[in-house]
């Protein structure tokens, strides 16, 4: 499987505080099927602003410090950018973008979708560059109706949802759009958004929900074609980054 959303990496957001809590999490992965996984550190966390260089810089380096551990996976960076960044970012052509040069993940604020969104997404299309929205079943529009995640597609955005959510990881909203959204094969691909190893158990037990959910075929696709598709990577390689 390829993970598109996971926060690996230590010291950079919120995730694990440092090398060995990451090695815990990246064995927690393999152990469940992973294969790859990006890195996708808040950006911007706890500032206002961002350095993207040495966002990048940090980045590359902590791949480099847990590929010496040889936990199997394949880590490749790219960043969680908050929706509010996005137009400056765009601007300056400063996404961390994933391999296929064109896509970048995305979440908007916990409240809702922004209110400029419609300006936003006009802007990724002029730029030629194409959003991957994080875990939609979080956002408050979309557990009213999940026919809103339409208005994304036509715009050409991926959508994402947390396999945790499916196990009741966030709330019983989003455990319920989650699983409707997965329904009604709005879905493109989802993803851990693991932060902790402790949080294994019930990305485990989400990936059982999601299973039972759409089936082997749909299960396959969600967790390996299309985030191959999505990210650029051949299903069993990524090129160019750090092999552990
Ligand atoms: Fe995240």
């Amino acid at each position: 499987m390829i993970d598109l959303h996971c926060h690996l990496l230590p010291g950079m957001d919120d995730g694990p505080a440092d090398l060995a809590a990451s090695r815990d999490m990246a064995e927690g992965l393999y152990r469940l099927g992973f294969r790859q996984v990006f890195a996708t550190p808040h950006l911007p966390w706890a500032t206002p602003t961002v350095n993207v260089r040495a966002f990048r810089q940090q980045g590359e380096a902590l791949i480099e410090d847990l590929a010496k551990l040889k936990t199997g996976l394949k880590i490749g960076l790219a960043a969680e950018h908050y929706s509010d960044l996005v137009p400056e970012l765009l601007q300056g052509d400063d996404l961390i973008l994933f391999p296929r040069r064109d896509t970048f993940l995305m979440e908007f604020p916990h409240g809702g979708f922004p209110a400029r969104l419609q300006d936003l997404l006009f802007m990724a299309q002029v730029k030629k560059r194409i959003p991957v929205i994080a875990h939609v079943e979080r956002y408050p529009e979309v557990q009213k109706d999940i026919q809103v995640l339409n208005l994304l597609k036509e715009r050409g955005c991926y959508l994402l949802v947390n396999v945790s959510s499916l196990a009741g990881a966030w709330t019983r909203a989003a455990q319920s759009a989650a699983k409707a959204v997965l329904r009604a094969d709005l879905a493109d691909a989802v993803n851990s958004d693991l932060h902790h190893a402790k949080q294994i158990d019930l990305l485990e037990e989400g990936f059982g929900v999601l299973r039972e959910l759409v089936g082997d075929a749909k299960f396959q696709q969600l967790t390996q074609e299309n985030p191959a598709k999505i990210a650029g990577v051949e299903e069993d390689g990524l090129p160019g980054q750090v092999d552990s």
